[in-house]
């Protein structure tokens, strides 16, 4: 997505930022997007607090002079705003690829509303389709999960930074698992979840309530469909 782009759903974002509010900071380029412009509103006088979902949101967060909380002292995030890899019709998600899935996912359980920024190249009929999973696991449990993954299908493959093992902000591993299109996310998620050694997946389904998709057209929203109490 174009900078441009990601900028014109981060200011769309915006719209959901109110006086007093206790906010979730995602990670990535979008998100980063969110949180410059953020900064810019705090110091014309917005009062919110924010809990990042990264070490380097944080730095970003810090360097705007946004005020920072943890959810030790508020454990209710009001809204959330961060990008996406894919999203679903559904509005499911997969996140990861910036290495953030497993502070991604707290934050985002922990807020009232989860806002997504991505471009409309992030939109896929199957999660899976374009991206892979990220499964974040304790060092020690790598090859166990590996083999386990393995035997359910798709490659596994431990993520690489700089040539490399990547470490992520909590000290673990990321599997990246390359599996195809997925027919049912929550189940896969589930599954996932059930194995020992794995923190998190980067599947994040029933989450969001609010997608933002910004295309050469402008800004589209997507929103959550509960009526049948998904
Ligand atoms: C990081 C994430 C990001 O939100 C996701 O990878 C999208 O990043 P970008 O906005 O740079 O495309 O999940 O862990």
């Amino acid at each position: 997505m174009s900078d441009d782009l990601k900028r014109l759903a981060a200011l769309a974002a915006l719209e959901e930022i109110r006086n007093g509010m206790v906010v979730g900071l995602g990670t990535g380029s979008t998100a980063a997007h969110f949180i410059r412009e953020l900064g810019a509103r705090v110091r014309d006088g917005l009062n919110i607090v924010a809990i990042p979902s990264s070490e380097a949101s944080r730095e970003m967060a810090e360097q705007g002079g946004i005020r920072l909380t943890t959810l030790g002292e508020h454990p209710h995030i009001n809204v959330t705003v961060d990008g996406a890899d894919e999203v679903s019709p559904q509005l499911d998600l997969t996140k990861g690829l910036g290495g953030a899935l497993v502070r991604e996912k707290v934050v985002a359980h922990a807020s009232e509303r989860v806002v997504i920024i991505v471009d409309e190249g992030k939109i896929v009929e199957k999660l899976g389709s374009r991206a892979v999973i990220p499964v974040e696991v304790v060092p020690f449990a790598v090859d166990f999960v590996i083999h386990r993954l393995s035997a359910w299908g798709g490659l596994p493959r431990v993520r690489e930074k700089d040539g490399k093992v990547f470490v992520s902000d909590n000290g673990n591993y990321v599997i990246d698992w390359k599996y195809g299109p997925l027919d049912q996310p929550a189940l896969v998620e589930k599954q996932i979840k059930s194995v020992t050694g794995v923190v998190d997946s980067g599947l994040f389904c029933q989450v969001a309530q609010l997608v933002i998709v910004a295309g050469s057209g402008g800004i589209r929203k997507m929103v959550r469909d509960t009526s049948y109490g998904i």
